[in-house]
């Protein structure tokens, strides 16, 4: 039915009206990208009646929406409805844990939630559209988009995309609470050079079709991902916006896309600069040719598509094929049914304060904690611990919400001080020195290295008087994200002297790390005995901190990225493939630093717990096409516990080498103490595959070596030899 409804429609648009609904634009009072001020800037809303604007962006709120709609649909001519999308990444005004901090939850019902929450409340503020998730796989903390995405693994990042796409969309994307979602950024922008924002991708065959593109496939096939945002990077020296090949014959010919595609913010004018386009004509012409179906913000559709149209240099079905694409969207949210229909000022009340919000903010904040170190059982803190909370962030309301907040409100986080006061904690506050904090997407204002130790003394006085020290450590909200990048990874500013003025004044110290990232740990593991890593967990970030650190909860968060001993190391990931020489050799010719180990300091999978799980028992066997492994999991210890057991498998010989370890399942299991359970995974003949260097699929039988354990270091380990 929706098929006929858009023929009919498409039947009476002019060209110009065709070319409107592939139109994007900003809120000029809210930009997420560089902000032009130009004519068009004054001209938006004379656009939207004349029908030449099909969507907007950064336009929140039911009633300022009302007000764009109610003109698209009453004035313009053919009364198309509008989208209007918004950067909703981690919660809308509840603010959850950044998306690389729900991975490390890897429960993946919570994330959904989550994703159905932040849909419940971005749509009871008229919005129809997420720009989220973010499935971009990356290897490089210098990026500071990591802490927007599920980290480095495209087993683990697949199955969050999905049910991250599960939970904004719904069961029903026409009711009025949910919104379509939006894959990004195809392809390869976390492989970005040297970590470097916006900086070219080169990457091969092999790592592009079982890395990067797993994750939008699987959000496409399982999850119905309705929109895809291609990328601001070259991938192999072609600009995403301008790649055919991965535009109209990937994604829409060979997985059969038929949601559309959008363009990052003036990615398409962009191409002039990657020296793809020589002028913003043929910007426009190259990026419709390619299958970039809608363009944000760089008006060169707006500008020049439909003259491209009229002399045959952008072919009319394709301009007609971008707009079913939107308009089956369109269809699909029921705007033309009802285009009012998330317009609810009671609603958006409601919406906005519903206390459940927080709670599930609070579950999942909790669950994204990672217990990186905790010698000699200093956590949890007993009662009767006297503490010295100190550090630039213990009492910081506005750094947990992290970047790409969307409506959450600045500095109404609960801090970790709030929090120990609620929670009756015996402690002294000192902060000890401000965090510099630098815009450093502006070219002027870069990341400073203050010299202010103002607060030292005090802080290293109160370190000697308590039983035991918790400094709360990191980056700011805006020291990860889009353009910020960070070429040295430890503590911004005076942090480092400040932790270790700190840890001779007093041995028993706990860090606690907030970052967007993860940061080059080294010092603090050898020398401090407990470090938490809490990421940027959302409103309730001091109270999740707080349960974790009293033993309220048992923490059992996993890295979903590998934490490296040194910037040197970079990338360093758990899947990587062997080298012909992997040593260790007692000469020097193997694959190796002379000046670093090649461990990582934290593996991929990591995470501790106040109790201990040992795993035994494990056992492979091959049934039909099947593989099944089956371990017998224990809690050792004396307290209830959560542990995610992970199966790795290891594919020996193969006509493309693999690597030495990939993640192949996973189950978040609770058991109490003594409990103990056997778990089994199942492995189809499909999963055993892998891309070759020509993209295709193939499943090669042989020997597969599988691990199971609490992390990628795993040693528990078995093999078969798997016949067809
Ligand atoms: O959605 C974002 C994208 O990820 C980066 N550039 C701006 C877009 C819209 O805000």
């Amino acid at each position: 039915a929706i098929d006929a409804r858009i023929e009919t429609l498409l039947a009476q648009m002019t060209l110009a009206e065709k070319v409107g609904q592939l139109v994007l634009y900003s809120d000029p009072g809210d930009v997420t990208g560089p902000a032009p001020q130009d004519e068009t800037q004054r001209r938006k809303v004379e656009f939207v009646k004349s029908g030449l604007i099909g969507s907007m962006l950064n336009v929140i709120g039911v009633e300022d929406v009302r007000e764009i709609q109610k003109i698209a649909v009453e004035d313009s001519r053919l009364g198309i409805p509008m989208l209007f999308g918004y950067d909703v990444i981690h919660g809308h005004k509840t603010a959850f844990p950044i998306p690389l901090a729900e991975a490390a939850s890897w429960d993946l019902a919570l994330i959904e939630k989550s994703a159905r929450i932040a849909a419940i409340e971005a749509s009871a503020q008229g919005l129809n559209w997420t720009f989220a998730p973010m499935v971009d796989i990356s290897r490089d903390p210098r990026w500071g988009r990591v802490m927007e995405g599920a980290g480095e693994d495209p087993f683990l990042g697949a199955e969050i995309a999905v049910v991250r796409v599960r939970g904004f969309q719904g069961e029903d994307l026409a009711a009025p609470d949910t919104i379509a979602a939006t894959l990004k950024h195809f392809a390869a922008y976390g492989f970005a050079e040297s970590g470097k924002d916006y900086n070219a991708a080169d990457i091969g065959t092999v790592t592009l079709f079982n890395v990067v593109l797993p994750p939008f496939r699987k959000a496409i096939e399982r999850a119905n991902a309705r929109v895809v945002m291609n990328s601001f990077n070259t991938l192999n020296g072609v600009p995403a916006t301008g790649d055919r090949w991965l535009q109209r014959d990937i994604l829409k010919g060979a997985w059969g896309f038929d949601g559309f595609i959008v363009s990052d913010w003036s990615s398409g004018l962009e191409m002039i600069a990657h020296g793809f386009a020589p002028d913003a004509r043929e910007a426009a012409r190259l990026a419709i040719l390619a299958g970039s179906d809608v363009d944000m913000e760089s008006d060169i559709y707006k500008r020049y598509l439909e003259g491209l149209a009229a002399d045959g240099a952008a072919p009319m079905e394709m301009i007609d094929d971008a707009v079913r694409r939107v308009l089956r969207v369109k269809f699909e949210l029921g705007l033309f049914d009802d285009p009012y229909r998330y317009l609810d000022a009671a609603r958006e009340k409601k919406a906005l304060s519903e206390p459940a919000h927080r709670e599930l903010a609070l579950k999942i904040a909790e669950r994204s904690i990672v217990l990186l170190k905790n010698e000699g059982e200093i956590l949890p803190l007993r009662a009767h611990d006297s503490i010295a909370l100190i550090g630039a962030l213990a009492a910081d309301k506005d750094t947990p919400l992290g970047n790409w907040r969307a409506q959450a409100e600045f500095g109404s986080a609960v801090s970790v001080r709030e929090a120990f006061e609620a929670a009756g904690v015996d402690f002294e506050y000192e902060e000890g020195a401000a965090l510099e904090v630098g815009q450093a997407n502006f070219a002027d204002e870069v990341l400073v290295n203050t010299s202010d130790r103002s607060g030292f003394d005090a802080a290293v006085e109160a370190a000697g008087r308590a039983d035991k020290v918790v400094i709360v450590l990191g980056e700011d909200a805006m020291q990860s994200g889009e353009g910020r990048s960070r070429a040295h990874l430890g503590f911004p500013g005076v942090q480092q002297d400040l932790l270790e003025a700190v840890c001779e004044a007093n041995q028993n110290v706990i860090l606690v790390v907030m970052s967007g990232r993860p940061l080059v740990l080294s010092w603090a593991a050898e020398n401090v005995p407990a470090i938490v890593q809490a990421w940027h967990l959302g409103h309730e970030a001091g109270t999740a901190i707080t349960n974790v650190l009293t033993g309220a909860y048992n923490p059992s968060g996993k890295l979903p990225m590998t934490f490296p001993r040194a910037g040197g190391q970079i990338p360093i990931y758990y899947n990587h493939l062997n080298t012909g020489r992997p040593g260790p050799r007692e000469e020097v010719f193997w694959s190796h630093y002379i000046d670093e180990s090649n461990a990582p300091l934290y593996p991929f999978g990591h995470g501790l717990s106040y109790t201990t799980f040992s795993y035994s028992r494990l056992s492979v066997r091959q049934r039909g096409e099947n593989i099944e492994i089956s371990v017998r999991v224990r809690n050792d210890g004396q307290v209830a516990g959560e542990e995610t057991v992970q199966l790795y498998m290891r594919d020996r010989t193969a006509s493309v080498s693999r690597p030495v370890r990939e993640l192949k399942g996973f189950r978040k299991i609770e058991l109490r103490p003594g409990e103990s359970r056997r778990i089994t995974f199942s492995l189809t003949k499909e999963e055993l595959g892998f891309y070759n260097q020509r993209g295709e699929y193939v499943v090669e039988p042989g020997t597969f070596d599988f691990f199971v354990g609490g992390s990628s270091a795993a040693t528990l380990t078995t093999s078969l030899n798997y016949r067809v």
